[in-house]
């Protein structure tokens, strides 16, 4: 009797563990993409992984669509570098990780359990949208959790990587966290594909050019950061994680430093050049006065006429917010006033210190020229 039901156990777990089966999961390889389980292994401290509501399924009728465990999500807590968060991972090969009922309410829970507990959320994206199958009850649950993804902000950071495509509901949510990770070549955030687009605007559009990296982390500002592959992409949230506190009502961790915080950089003075109107590299500026020359740039190729980004001194975090006077003589437009503005409202929540660096000659006078003409 015991027996039986072990077996039994073992058969589920075996099961849920496969995802959406073997056929399904060579194709995710096939196409240079890790299954949800791998990227949570690749990101979480070793073993630390504790997974919720595994064998989950839909409720709908079976005939409509196949039931999988865990309904196209993983969900759980763990650790990295020894500190607590809470994530979840679309399942691509299951139904294409869209997003039913069950699937919204297990995302739901993590994120209540993530403010209550008061950890990071990180949200592993590549996903279909809203599965068809389940029509207005998946709406609903993109509600639920776009509602979460409001009540968190600012009280616990939120932290999105973009791996697949992430089609309708799927970008709506990721919009609205505060760090948007996007690997190059791989992940795609639209609201609608390219068909769609032909269909309605009669313009022909690659899923790249509509929502790949280059697109939203130059044009749309969207993606924060550009990893050049899932390895890459986990090693840069491990690393802005080092930056950030656990909550609001938390200071962000102090690492040792060996870089004597009284040390003096004779360099600096070269950098600057002694016409006023010649332009110089701001990174450079930065790079010699922040511990040990390391600085976590944010947003680094959209709005490049401000530079924001995180490092440390004394081996505290700090935010950093500079006039690239390389890139139109570092005047301010729109693009770079929302830039900086979110970056400093994300500082201000999470009390990360900011240091600015001015060097601007005012608003943008390109702009000017334009509201003339
Ligand atoms: C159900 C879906 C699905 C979806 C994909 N699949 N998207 N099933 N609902 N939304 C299924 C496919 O049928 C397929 O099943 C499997 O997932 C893999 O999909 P493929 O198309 O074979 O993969 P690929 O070629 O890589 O293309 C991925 C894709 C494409 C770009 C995401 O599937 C696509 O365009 N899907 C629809 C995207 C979309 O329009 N979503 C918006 C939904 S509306 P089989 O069984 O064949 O393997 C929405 C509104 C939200 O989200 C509003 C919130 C308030």
């Amino acid at each position: 009797m015991h027996e039986d039901k072990s077996e039994k156990l073992y058969e589920m777990k075996k099961l849920a563990e496969a995802g959406g089966g073997q056929e399904k999961v060579d194709v995710q390889h096939s196409k240079g993409k890790l299954t949800a389980r791998e990227r949570i292994d690749l990101l979480l401290d070793e073993g630390s992984f504790v997974e919720l509501d595994k064998y989950v399924t839909h409720r709908n009728d079976e005939s409509e669509t196949k039931k999988f465990f865990g309904d196209g999500v993983i969900t759980g807590f763990g650790k990295i570098n020894g500190r607590k968060i809470f994530v979840y991972a679309y399942d691509f090969t299951i139904l294409g990780g869209s997003l039913g009922e069950m699937a919204s309410k297990k995302i739901v829970k993590i994120m209540d359990k993530a403010i209550k507990v008061g950890a990071p959320l990180i949200g592993i994206l590549d996903s279909g949208g809203a599965r068809i199958q389940e029509g207005v009850m998946s709406l609903d649950g993109y509600g639920d959790i776009f509602y979460r993804n409001t009540t968190a902000s600012g009280i616990i950071p939120q932290i999105t990587a973009s791996i697949g495509p992430c089609a309708g509901g799927a970008v709506y949510s990721p919009a609205m966290t505060d760090f948007v990770i996007m690997v190059e070549n791989v992940g795609q955030m639209f609201v609608t594909g390219p068909e769609v687009v032909k269909e309605v605007l009669s313009q022909d559009v690659s899923f790249e050019e509509l929502g790949g990296a280059i697109t939203h982390s130059t044009k749309s500002g969207v993606a924060h950061l550009v990893a050049s592959n899932e390895y890459d992409c986990m090693e840069k949230i491990k690393k802005l994680l080092t930056y950030l506190p656990q909550n609001n009502r938390q200071d962000p961790p102090t690492l040792e430093s060996n870089d004597d915080p009284n040390r003096l950089d004779s360099n600096l003075i070269n950098i600057l050049p002694e016409n006023p109107y010649h332009p110089y590299d701001i990174k450079e500026i930065i790079l010699n006065i922040v511990d040990n020359h390391d600085f976590f740039e944010i947003h680094e190729t959209f709005a490049s006429n401000i530079v924001v980004g995180f490092a440390r001194l004394g081996g505290r975090s700090i935010g950093i917010i500079a006039n690239q006077p390389m890139i139109l003589a570092g005047a301010m437009d729109i693009d770079s006033s929302n830039k900086s503005a979110r970056f400093i409202r994300f500082c201000d929540s999470f009390n990360i210190p900011i240091v600015t660096l001015v060097d601007t000659p005012d608003i943008c006078l390109v702009l000017i020229k334009n509201i003339m003409a």
